[in-house]
């Protein structure tokens, strides 16, 4: 059983938050999206309260190791003060003198942001010697960076062979609970929504699904490779030909175990990719040569809106269009305010599934919405997330 972070006497302490800060950020560093701020923050306030000295560490893209200044966590530690209404300094660095030196000078109810893990390739590498610096900083170390506890990172495994004392976050704690609930251990009918551009990225979470779950809905681009490993000709939709054997398979294994899987019957096909195509709405047999499928139809809305209407348990990952043009967005649109006015659970996870409710207008109605994307979808590959086990050694 992983601890939590009120399993410690914290207060006074130097504890040592993990978070995941690698938020949407436009061309002027404006956060475009702060569901991974807002839910790591009971966490923080819990921490204050207790009055602990709040160090929180966190990685911004991918720096490959060296200081890139638009993935500094700057705008995150501004965006913080705003929130917390106390000042919340950046270190210059997760590691070194100056680092140190900030971190002894802290009183308690401070919070101090260390800039970008991963300007230092160490991070990634799972380094010991990196690790135990910055274990060197806590007195307890807290996992709250559920999006991120799929990596095998110095911040999210490594360091927990330095310390004491660790535990996980309210966020980590909460993640890893709606996942239990609506996969391990679901009130039936469970009923999962896969989509999104590839098969390649989600095969392994398809499989594993299909153990777990009473049906299974497929649309999105991915829903193309399926189709056409039924016989079907997509025109020039996009399909991934060197999987179609593995479709073909899974929709066989799926028959055998008795698992209903929904495939689009309708689509709205255009003559290119972009949102001023000529469009129409065909069946799935009728994609004219030289036309791609770019949403699921009306037809298959409401095939895939029947079957979510037994539904006591839902889970969502990926869209089922290309939802970022208006021409293509009505099917997830119609999905998300379904699966959103259902009495189900619904829990959705991955960037795009998460942007499309918001976009939707839906994000208050979901029982669930995980920070996690790769995080996620390793869960739903039935796979063991590094950051947890650490934590549970
Ligand atoms: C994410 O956005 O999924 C996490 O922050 C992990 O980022 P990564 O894929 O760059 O490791």
């Amino acid at each position: 059983m992983m601890k939590t972070i009120r399993d410690f006497d914290i207060s006074g302490k130097r504890v040592l938050i993990r978070v995941d800060f690698n938020v949407p950020m436009d061309e002027a560093g404006n956060i475009t999206d702060d569901l991974r701020i807002q839910t790591v923050m009971p966490t923080v306030q819990y921490a204050l309260e207790q009055k602990a000295r709040v160090i929180l560490c966190s990685h911004m893209g991918r720096p490959k190791g060296e200081r890139v200044e638009k993935f500094s966590l700057a705008p995150v530690a501004r965006y913080l003060s705003d929130i917390l209404g106390q000042t919340v300094q950046l270190a210059p660095d997760c590691i070194g003198s100056e680092t140190e030196a900030m971190v002894a000078a802290m009183q308690d109810g401070d919070v101090l942001l260390l800039e970008n893990l991963r300007y230092h390739a160490e991070e990634q590498a799972n380094d010991p010697e990196f690790s135990k610096k910055l274990a060197s900083l806590a007195d307890v170390y807290i996992n709250n960076a559920f999006a991120v506890s799929h990596r095998a990172h110095a911040s999210v495994v490594g360091i927990t062979e330095f310390v004491a004392d660790k535990a996980a976050g309210f966020l980590l704690q909460k993640e890893m609970e709606y996942f239990h609930r609506s996969v391990d251990d679901p009130v039936r009918p469970l009923v999962a929504i896969i989509g999104g551009a590839k098969v390649s990225s989600k095969l392994g979470a398809l499989v594993n699904m299909l153990d777990k779950v009473d049906a299974l809905l497929i649309g999105g681009a991915m829903a193309n490779t399926f189709l056409k490993s039924q016989g079907y000709g997509l025109g020039a939709s996009k399909v991934e030909d060197d999987l179609l054997q593995e479709a073909n398979s899974l929709l066989a294994d799926a028959r055998e175990k008795g698992v209903k899987v929904y495939l689009p019957v309708d689509v709205i096909a255009a003559d290119s990719f972009s949102a001023d195509a000529t469009c129409k709405q065909v069946t799935i047999q009728d994609i004219p040569q030289g036309w791609m499928a770019l949403d699921i139809g009306p037809a298959s809305v409401i095939c895939f809106q029947e079957v979510l209407a037994d539904a006591r348990t839902i889970i969502w990952n990926g869209p089922m269009g290309a939802f970022e043009m208006d021409p293509f967005a009505r099917g997830t649109m119609a999905l998300a305010h379904t699966v959103a006015s259902s009495h189900a659970l619904s829990i959705t996870g991955g960037g795009d599934s998460n942007a499309a409710v918001k976009k939707f207008g839906e994000a208050e109605n979901i029982s669930y919405m995980s920070t996690g994307g790769g995080a996620f979808l390793m869960l739903m590959e039935g796979k063991e997330l590094p950051g947890v086990v650490a934590l549970e050694k």
